[in-house]
């Protein structure tokens, strides 16, 4: 655990709508009066962002799993010692748009690398663990409708890798039930909204912030 601060993750597969419900969360925080720091991967620092592009662009096709993986490794170690570490130090609420579960999920379960994965993110994350993963749920069939037509090197991946990708969310759901909430990314923005926030306050509330 982070001990100061509190550290809360978005995960999904894509197309899951989790930006419209990290800013929801932001906007909630902020009529809370909480310090609250947004931020996202592979990105969020500048050195992160120029990692973000490689790995994106659909013309690196020659990308190995293993070197996708270690990028997104980097951009992680990057962002940990940068933003996320400093904001949770001052108290701040940090969320993070993906985190290691999305390197589980994808280079571990979907591309087959398996505990390497963890093996190699555990220096990466340098000890971060969230104190709350929301996991907004869809199938993958619908979540790659919802991204239309513009796709990046990830989602233009075949739906056979998309499934795997929710196979290993399941998984890593099923094996942290206290850290992660699974919600159903289909039902309406507002629901999702007030389910997000309920179980979010009831976290922060452990951790000694006053909410409403
Ligand atoms: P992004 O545009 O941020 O996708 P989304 O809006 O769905 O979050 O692109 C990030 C892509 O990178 C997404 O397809 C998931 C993938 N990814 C991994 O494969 N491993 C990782 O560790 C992370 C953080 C993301």
């Amino acid at each position: 655990m982070t001990g100061a601060g509190a550290f809360i993750t978005f995960e999904g597969g894509d197309g899951s709508g989790k930006s419209t419900q990290i800013k929801l969360l932001h906007d909630r925080l902020v009529a809370e009066n909480i310090g609250v720091v947004i931020t996202r991967e592979p990105g969020g620092t500048l050195i992160g962002e120029q990692i973000r592009k490689v790995i994106l662009d659909p013309q690196n096709i020659e990308m190995t799993s293993k070197t996708e993986m270690f990028l997104y490794a980097a951009a992680r170690a990057q962002i940990a010692d940068e933003v996320i570490w400093p904001a949770l130090r001052e108290g701040k609420v940090v969320i993070c748009d993906r985190f290691l579960d999305s390197s589980v999920a994808y280079q571990g379960v979907a591309r087959g690398l398996g505990r390497m994965v963890e093996e190699v993110n555990i220096p990466a994350a340098g000890g971060l663990v969230p104190d709350l993963t929301i996991y907004l749920k869809i199938e993958p069939d619908e979540g790659l409708d919802r991204t239309g037509n513009r796709k990046d090197r990830m989602e233009l991946q075949d739906i056979m890798y998309h499934r795997s990708v929710a196979e290993g969310y399941r998984m890593i759901a099923e094996r942290n039930p206290l850290r992660v909430k699974v919600l159903d990314a289909t039902e309406s923005i507002t629901l999702l909204r007030n389910k997000i926030w309920d179980t979010v306050a009831v976290r922060l509330a452990k951790k000694g912030y006053s909410v409403r």
